[in-house]
């Protein structure tokens, strides 16, 4: 059985989950759940990033023991994952000892191989980000990303050779022009890396009491949070001797901030040790406010994911972030543009399709619908075909795009047979609604990834499991005609007023 690795970043448990988290969970979630629909064993990674400077800085403020602050917020995580119906396999915390006995091993290695030396540091520094920025990235001394002053900092430690691995790194790019995808995001880290000359890493900073201690160092330093929290996705496995099986990874997905340390920092971090690499890394853009900014308290533009939980089902919000937001670059979450396709996608294409055809079917034919030695006239064969190439290129929202052909095929074939008018003769009728029946089987299979209740709700109505898609010798999709028992369906998606 060929096999499928995914992951998401590891959130930073400083407070909340918020709607860029649930973003990334969702979409990861839909890719991990179309691979398992396709065959493929997955395996699905997510976690917190527990060792960083700024974490125990938060507590203190809140005037909490750094251990007890992450305990609650990492609490808080693990629920929204369930909350999001999140198919997770492992959920990794980097404060837990099978990772920091991976991180201190992947940091003796490093020592050995001659890839660290002791140094002195000054850099300019955004403690949320936990980076360093060049002038190039910040000429004016401001976080791109949190628009906040940096801060300079000196300070003594372990550095990572990295500038050593520039040429073989920007031809590792070059060579595999799927490794970064989308191509826009390719293109700009392959353009940095060309355009700079790329320093050593500081892999170190001062113990003040949190964070995985440097080993040999343990009472002056600890790892620089990065330097761990990479390490993550490796580390997860192998209490559970799962490397051999899953690594390397098939797909990192993570947000186009966490560019550089996935695409050229871990890359190189693994070479030095000849691990091998991931297969890719999916930088998906950033989910911003209506206003098309990014999501701040000063803008008063942020979406407050529980909000909408409270006000919409999770499917409405699952499809709204996988269809509403481009995969491949930032998309602004506009409330009102979510309503509008719960209302007409989600109701009126798919849940009234569902409710018409299963309804009718019951009120003339009897609950088993059958049809021995049918051809069936509504194929979506095509349909599927668009799918698996949406997502192979990590582009779901095309993939939904694809779907929704599908959607309306079906209810425009319903539209055209008028079965309504067959009601009086069931032999003429039964076929017709045979063919929706099958069509239905097939959309909601194709759905359940996305919208993963949803897709099972409808699979119920019909009695009957998931669509074969992994044959490829046999269209499936077309050859199985099993027989469906039907229950009478609830309104799905009902309308939401504006
Ligand atoms: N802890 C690091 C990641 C370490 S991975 C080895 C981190 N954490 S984070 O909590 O700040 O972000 C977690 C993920 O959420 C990142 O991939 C980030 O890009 C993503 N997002 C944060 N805000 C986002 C949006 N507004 N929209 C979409 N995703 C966003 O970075």
């Amino acid at each position: 059985m060929e096999r499928f690795y995914i992951s998401t970043a590891i959130d930073y448990p400083n407070g909340a989950p918020h709607i860029g988290h649930a973003y990334e969970k969702i979409v990861t979630d839909a890719h991990a759940r179309w691979q398992r629909l396709m065959g493929k064993e997955t395996y699905f990674l997510t976690g917190t990033d527990e060792n960083g400077q700024k974490l125990q800085e938060s507590a203190k403020l809140e005037g909490k023991e750094t251990i007890d602050f992450v305990d609650e917020n990492v609490a808080l995580f693990h629920k929204f994952c369930n909350d999001l119906n999140i198919s997770f396999d492992d959920f990794i915390r980097t404060t837990e000892e099978r990772h920091k006995k991976v991180a201190c091993d992947f940091w003796k290695r490093l020592e050995v191989k001659g890839d660290l030396y002791f140094g002195k540091y000054s850099g300019q520094y955004c403690i949320s980000c936990e980076n360093f920025y060049t002038e190039l990235q910040a000429p004016d001394k401001i976080c791109p990303h949190h628009n906040k002053a940096l801060e300079l900092k000196e300070e003594d430690g372990y550095f990572f050779k990295m500038s050593q691995y520039q040429d073989w790194i920007i031809n590792t790019i070059k060579a595999n022009p799927e490794f970064i995808v989308p191509q826009s995001s390719h293109k700009e880290i392959l353009s940095r890396l060309e355009n700079e000359t790329i320093r050593d890493v500081a892999f170190s900073r001062p113990n003040n009491g949190w964070g995985i201690p440097v080993p040999g160092q343990e009472e002056k330093f600890v790892m620089y949070t990065w330097c761990d929290a990479l390490v993550n996705y490796y580390s997860a496995l192998v209490d559970k001797n799962l490397e051999p099986k899953f690594w390397p990874a098939d797909v990192h997905v993570i947000g186009k901030d966490i560019a550089w340390f996935h695409c050229v920092i871990w890359p190189c971090m693994l070479h030095a040790l000849e691990i091998p690499l991931p297969k890719q890394v999916y930088v998906h853009g950033m989910v911003l406010g209506a206003d098309g900014k990014k999501m701040s308290k000063s803008l008063n533009n942020g979406v407050a994911p529980y909000d909408m939980l409270k006000k919409y089902p999770l499917d409405t919000l699952r499809y709204y972030l996988l269809r509403g937001i481009p995969a491949t670059s930032d998309g602004a979450f506009v409330e009102e543009d979510l309503v509008t396709r719960n209302n007409s996608e989600l109701g009126n294409d798919y849940g009234n399709l569902i409710m018409r055809v299963i309804k009718l079917s019951l009120k003339h034919l009897p609950e088993m619908v059958n049809a021995e030695g049918l051809t069936l006239e509504l194929t979506f064969d095509d349909i599927i075909e668009k799918m698996k190439q949406s997502m192979n290129k990590r582009e779901h929202n095309r993939a939904l795009d694809a779907l929704w052909e599908g959607v309306n095929r079906a209810n425009q074939y319903v539209n055209e047979k008028a079965p309504w008018k067959l009601k009086n003769d069931p032999e003429a009728l039964t076929p017709v609604v045979y063919n929706c029946l099958s069509g239905i089987h097939t959309l909601a299979s194709l759905l359940y990834p996305f919208l993963p209740e949803t897709g099972a709700k409808t699979l119920e109505y019909l009695d009957i499991g998931f669509r074969n898609f992994t044959d490829e010798s046999n269209l499936c999709h077309t050859s199985q005609t099993p027989p469906y028992t039907l229950t009478t369906p609830e309104a799905l998606f009902p309308k939401i007023e504006a």
